[in-house]
């Protein structure tokens, strides 16, 4: 049997964790996150895609992407968490399991930050643990029944 591929996809400035608001995001960089997510995905078996793109259509060719390749998606969709509807339409497509995570508590912040278009066709939420939500959502993603 072969492995099972996790998509972990990224939005926009996600690029510049470890310099962007550290007292918010963290000093770890999306590289270090790529490598403990690697880690994960060696010691279990799992194949990864890891991506991030400051656009949005880049980010909705990629949910197609997954659709032919992935057996779930977890994603950080950064800013168009809170805008975009095109992500949610792409997501709504796919239907394995979908973990959104956010570094931060997003309902710790500004308002405008506590809606989400993609939670109503995400599997799981995690928000507020830091680089740690991504190594949960694959661990979650492991863990289901
Ligand atoms: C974020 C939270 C979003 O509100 C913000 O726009 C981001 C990052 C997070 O990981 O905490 O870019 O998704």
């Amino acid at each position: 049997m072969s492995n099972a591929t996790v998509f972990i996809l990224n939005g926009p400035n996600l690029n510049l964790l470890g310099q962007r608001q550290p007292e918010i995001y963290g000093f770890l960089t999306l590289k270090d996150i790529e490598a403990a997510c690697q880690d994960i995905c060696d010691q279990n078996g799992l194949d990864m895609v890891f991506a991030q793109s400051n656009h949005e259509g880049e980010l909705v060719d990629l949910i197609h992407r997954a659709r032919l390749e992935a057996d779930c998606i977890i994603m950080n969709p950064a800013a168009y968490t809170h805008t975009s509807v095109a992500i949610r339409d792409a997501l709504a497509t796919f239907d394995k399991p979908i973990y959104e995570v956010h570094l931060s508590n997003v309902h710790q912040r500004e308002a405008f930050r506590h809606h989400s278009y993609v939670s109503g066709v995400a599997t799981g939420v995690i928000a507020g643990f830091g680089a740690f939500g991504y190594s949960a959502a694959l661990l979650a993603f492991l863990a289901r029944e």
